[in-house]
C-alpha cells in the first residue's frame, strides 16, 4: 500500500508549501489517490450533473491538479471543461490526459479575475488548510454566470478545524447563494478520511435577500 505522502500530508510535520508539496507530489499522485480510494472527485462530478443533467454547461476545476477530477467531470459526460491549478507539475500531468479545452496556471489565494464565465465550477480536495483558503468560494461565485452552481468539498480536516470552518460559514452566509445540496461521505476511504461536498447556486437578482 503506497502512502508516502497521505501519511505526511495531514501531519505538521510536513512543513512544505503547496507548490513545493505538489512539485515533490506530482508524479506518485494519481497512483497513491488511487490505490487509497479517492473518491470526492467523482462525488462532485456526480453531485455537479444533478443539476445539468444534460451536461451541456462550461465547466472549470478549481485546483484541477493532475486531471482526477477532470476525468471524473468527463466520465458523467462533460466535455467542455477547464482547469486551474497553482502547480505547473501538476498541470503538465493534467495537460497529458487531453480532457481540459485550457488550462490555467494561477493561485486562487490572489486571483481576482478570469477573462470569462463558466455555467458550473467544482472544487475536488482544494478549499482546505494550506491549500486554497474559504474566500475562494467568494472568488468561484465571482467566475459564474448567474444561476451557475459551484461544487466543491469540506474534507475533516477543513471541518474540524474551527476557524477554517467559521471563515467557510462566513462567506456562504455572506454571499448571494443558495445551497442546494451537503453531502457528508467518503472522501479517501482507505485512510478513512471523510467529506462534505456542497452545490451552491448563484443567486443574481436583486430581490434576494437571506
Ligand atoms: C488534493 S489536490 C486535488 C486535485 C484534483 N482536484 C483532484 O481531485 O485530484 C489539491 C490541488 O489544489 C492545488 N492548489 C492548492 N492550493 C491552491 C491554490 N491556492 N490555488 C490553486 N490551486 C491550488 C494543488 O496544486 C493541487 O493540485
Amino acid at each position: 500500500m503506497v502512502r508516502n505522502f497521505l501519511d505526511k500530508i495531514y501531519k505538521s510535520d510536513l512543513a512544505l508549501s503547496a507548490p513545493q508539496l505538489y512539485r515533490t507530489w506530482a508524479s506518485s499522485y494519481d497512483d497513491e489517490l488511487t490505490e487509497n480510494k479517492y473518491v470526492t472527485p467523482q462525488r462532485c462530478a456526480e453531485m455537479l450533473k444533478r443539476y445539468f443533467p444534460s451536461t451541456e454547461c462550461r465547466v472549470l476545476d478549481l485546483g484541477c491538479g493532475t486531471g482526477l477530477s477532470g476525468e471524473a467531470l468527463y466520465k458523467f459526460g462533460f466535455r467542455q471543461i477547464d482547469g486551474l491549478d497553482l502547480s505547473l507539475e501538476m498541470l503538465e500531468l493534467a495537460k497529458e490526459k487531453s480532457i481540459y479545452s485550457r488550462l490555467i496556471h494561477d493561485n486562487l489565494n490572489t486571483l481576482s479575475k478570469l477573462d470569462q464565465k463558466y455555467n458550473a465550477i467544482i472544487a475536488a480536495g482544494v478549499i482546505s488548510p494550506g491549500h486554497a483558503n474559504p474566500e475562494t468560494i467568494r472568488v468561484a461565485l465571482s467566475f459564474l454566470t448567474c444561476s451557475g452552481v459551484l461544487v466543491f468539498s469540506l474534507n475533516d480536516h477543513a471541518l474540524r478545524n474551527a476557524s477554517f470552518d467559521e471563515k467557510v460559514k462566513f462567506v456562504l452566509s455572506d454571499s448571494m447563494v443558495e445551497i442546494l445540496d451537503e453531502e457528508y461521505g467518503d472522501h479517501i476511504i482507505d485512510i478513512n478520511l471523510k467529506a462534505k461536498i456542497l452545490a451552491v447556486r448563484k443567486r443574481c437578482d436583486t430581490a434576494f435577500t437571506v
